[in-house]
């Protein structure tokens, strides 16, 4: 192991680590990771981990891309930063444009955002303000489902689903309401890819429109594939269905696409892997390879007319970031894409899912295994909680995945896999190896 030379805090008091358990960490700091190339990490020590989840399901092209580094070096020495209120510089607009060429047809205009929450609360606002501009105002309701995850801004917080991350804030968004999640029937147990029981789960939404009125909701947001909390894949059939009532009812169908966009389902977006197209989607972490951060939130062109037609002289919409389109993060998803490209990532993918769908379910007969399930590449193992102690059993496992080499992600009592698109067969038998030793371990 060749130790890595980087500064070492003094302390690592004033850091409060988000999503953490700041007391845990903070008294074991075991897990520092310092360098990063290609599939795997390395702690300040020089021990290589192995990532078995993108980061957090972001380097889809590996880390330390070479060709992303450059792009930001070059861009830092042209322009640092300018404003793009009412100003304009050459590369925002084409990062735009090589978004556009890869989101479905139709859906050609984009927002820059810098993160994944910023790309659902700005998708959220565009909604409303669609409506508005079409004289129907009253279309306010946001619908979002049981265990989605939209990041942490009020707007993602309130139709996200995920209880702990809602309760410590108080009274959150009025007039939002949920779909049930489409998880749970046994019948789709150990499920290959998309699981095939569920579809009707989509006709909550009939519900909701009877309960509430058409005329009162705005949209409906759902991530393609839920990730964040523990990989939930569509029932066939049911992301049509969606489509199908929004159209019925004239409500807008956002897509979160900040971990399926970007090569992760084997297509660019989710949306062209499952076969719907939403009228707006959001996306972030892949689209720069997380190099430096950024989001996005493309919309169906009528969408963008709607509300740009409608105003009056001066700003059409009174939204925006100081970092929306920024010079390097521009130049860096301009180079990722461009690898997307050059390396065909999302056909990587593609040609690996066999295995890696093999190798996931090649663990429904570990201890305490009581579901595997896969898409892309896309990986989730569900454990049996350890009794009143629920999350207990999955955090050991990770603790031991690192202790042993490999980065894996853990949620509740879910582990959940989502490596890199270079990733190689090799690669795939140490993450599942590893991982299958650790829940062996962990049996008891
Ligand atoms: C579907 C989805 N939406 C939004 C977010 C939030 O992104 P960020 O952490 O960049 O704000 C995430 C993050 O994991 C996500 O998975």
């Amino acid at each position: 192991m060749n130790e890595i030379s980087v500064p070492r805090p003094n302390s690592l008091d004033a850091f409060w680590m988000p999503f953490s358990d700041n007391r845990y960490f903070k008294g074991d700091t075991s897990r520092m990771l310092a360098r990063a190339e290609g599939m795997s990490y390395f702690t300040p020590e020089g021990r290589e981990i192995l990532d078995g989840t993108a980061g957090l399901w972001c380097c889809n092209a590996g880390h330390g891309r070479r060709e992303i580094t450059e792009a930001i070096q070059r861009q830092a020495a042209i322009l640092d930063f300018a404003p793009t209120f009412q100003l304009g510089h050459p590369i925002a607009f084409e990062a735009a444009a090589r978004v556009a060429e890869l989101t479905p047809e139709g859906l050609d205009r984009v927002f820059f955002t810098n993160s994944g929450s910023e790309s659902a609360d700005t998708a959220l606002k565009i909604a409303l303000a669609y409506h508005k501009a079409r004289g129907e105002g009253t279309r306010v309701r946001l619908i979002g489902r049981e265990r989605g995850y939209h990041g942490v801004g009020f707007g993602g917080m309130s139709v996200g689903g995920i209880g702990p991350n809602r309760k410590q804030f108080g009274a959150l968004l009025p007039y939002v309401d949920h779909l049930p999640h489409t998880h749970g029937l046994k019948e789709n147990l150990f499920a290959r890819g998309q699981p095939q029981h569920g579809a009707t789960l989509a006709d909550a939404l009939e519900n909701l429109v009877a309960l509430h009125g058409a005329e009162t909701i705005a949209a409906v947001m759902v991530e393609p594939v839920a990730g964040s909390t523990g990989v939930l894949v569509p029932p066939v059939g049911y992301l049509q269905r969606l489509r199908e009532i929004c159209d019925r009812h004239g409500i807008l169908l956002i897509f979160d696409e900040v971990i399926t966009g970007f090569g992760r389902l084997g297509t660019h977006f989710g949306a062209e892997r499952l076969g719907v197209t939403p009228d707006i989607m959001t996306m972030a972490k892949g689209l720069t390879n997380a190099a430096v951060p950024m989001g996005a939130v493309a919309v169906r062109n009528g969408i963008y007319d709607a509300i740009v037609d409608a105003a009056g002289p001066g700003i059409e919409f009174f939204h925006g970031y100081t970092y929306s389109g920024h010079p390097l993060a521009a130049a860096a998803a301009i180079a990722t894409l461009e690898l997307h490209k050059t390396e065909d990532l999302p056909g990587r993918a593609r040609a690996i899912e066999p295995y890696w769908q093999e190798a996931v379910h090649s663990l429904r007969d570990a201890p305490n295994v009581i579901d595997t399930r896969d898409i892309g590449l896309i990986g989730g193992i569900e454990l049996a909680p350890r009794p009143g102690k629920p999350g207990a059993r999955a955090t050991a496992v990770f603790r031991r995945c690192f202790d042993a080499g490999v980065l894996v992600r853990v949620t509740g009592d879910i582990v959940a896999l989502s490596p890199p698109l270079i990733v190689e067969r090799p690669h795939v038998d140490r993450i599942i190896g590893t991982l299958a030793e650790a829940i062996r371990a962990e049996a008891a």
